[in-house]
């Protein structure tokens, strides 16, 4: 099997796109789709400051990478969620990535807010680990995004992260949730960053290729929390579609964000309209009180 663009043999056979690409041309093909992406949906120029969310896996270090390789100005920010061993491992790659390609990075701690893992804060709240993570997480990126001068926040979203979303909100048409997804999200808020996802066109398999040929070291075990995760189930059956029918990912994401978002527009100004600052943190929320105040608060009291 040859690359389609030279005469090295090819490493990899991408389905969706009916190409054979040795490894040189593979990581620059995922480079160029990257940009790409940037440039079609206008998610940022080479004048912003972008933060990017690092989690230790390949996905996130891949995106900072890539930005970084493309020429545009980005620190990472590494959450400290206290989850055990988990954590610990993650925490090294992450370093030892910046370290290796001299990426600026900062850490922030979660245990400093809350005296507690993202595990005992769910035990204590009797919630499940990974909503009360989301909104840890999401909240910490922002609020260190816009107090630091950041103009963008990026994650590492990929394709099947972005599809497995998609399904799951189509399933129980979660029309709120239908009308948010998408690769760029604007500010609609003082103090709300625009978000981003660069890699939302990668699948997981080209992400995991990509870090292996440009020896990017990352975790490769998951959080023991999302063990037995819908999101899991979900991937799997997505695919086993793809397998059959091979693009079916990406059609059912592009199709979604050119034609499916429009109807849930109205999904969409509704929240807008109901944002407003949280009476405790003044950061956007559609409640009285933001949901990180709401968990901080119990935290407090329960931990007496
Ligand atoms: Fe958040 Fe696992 S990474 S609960
Ligand atoms: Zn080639
Ligand atoms: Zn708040």
């Amino acid at each position: 099997m040859k690359c389609k663009f030279c005469d090295k043999p090819a490493v990899i056979k991408l389905r969706a796109y009916n190409l054979k690409l040795c490894g040189e041309h593979f990581t620059s093909f995922i480079e160029q789709r990257v940009e790409k992406t940037i440039k079609k949906y206008r998610l940022f120029t080479k004048n912003d400051r972008i933060l990017v969310g690092i989690s230790g896996g390949k996905d996130s270090l891949n995106t900072i990478y890539i930005l970084n390789k493309l020429g545009y100005k980005t620190e990472g920010l590494y959450i400290d969620l206290g989850i055990g061993d988990y954590s610990k491992h993650s925490k090294e790659k992450a370093i030892a990535f910046t370290e290796k390609f001299d990426i600026p990075i900062h850490i922030y701690e979660i245990k400093k807010d809350f005296g507690l893992g993202i595990t005992e804060i769910s035990m204590l709240l009797r919630r499940k680990p990974c909503s009360v993570c989301g909104v840890i997480k999401r909240y910490i990126l922002n609020k260190f995004a816009y107090e630091n001068g950041f103009t963008v926040l990026a994650t590492g979203h990929n394709l099947d992260d972005e599809v497995a979303t998609l399904f799951s909100n189509v399933l129980s048409w979660q029309e709120g949730y239908l009308a948010r997804q998408d690769i760029l999200l604007p500010r609609k808020h003082d103090k709300l960053v625009k978000k981003v996802k660069p890699l939302a066109l990668i699948s997981e398999k080209e992400s995991a290729a990509y870090a292996i040929l440009k020896q990017i070291d990352y975790i490769r075990e998951e959080c023991p929390n999302a063990k037995g995760a819908t999101s899991i189930f979900y991937k799997n059956i997505l695919n086993q579609i793809e397998e059959k029918q091979p693009s079916t990912k990406l059609r059912f994401y592009l199709d979604f964000i050119r034609r499916g978002k429009k109807f849930f527009e109205k999904a969409l100004k509704e929240r807008e309209d109901a944002l407003h600052s949280c009476k405790v943190c003044g950061y956007p929320t559609t409640r009285e009180v933001c949901q990180y105040c709401t968990i901080k608060n119990e935290v407090q009291k329960r931990s007496g």
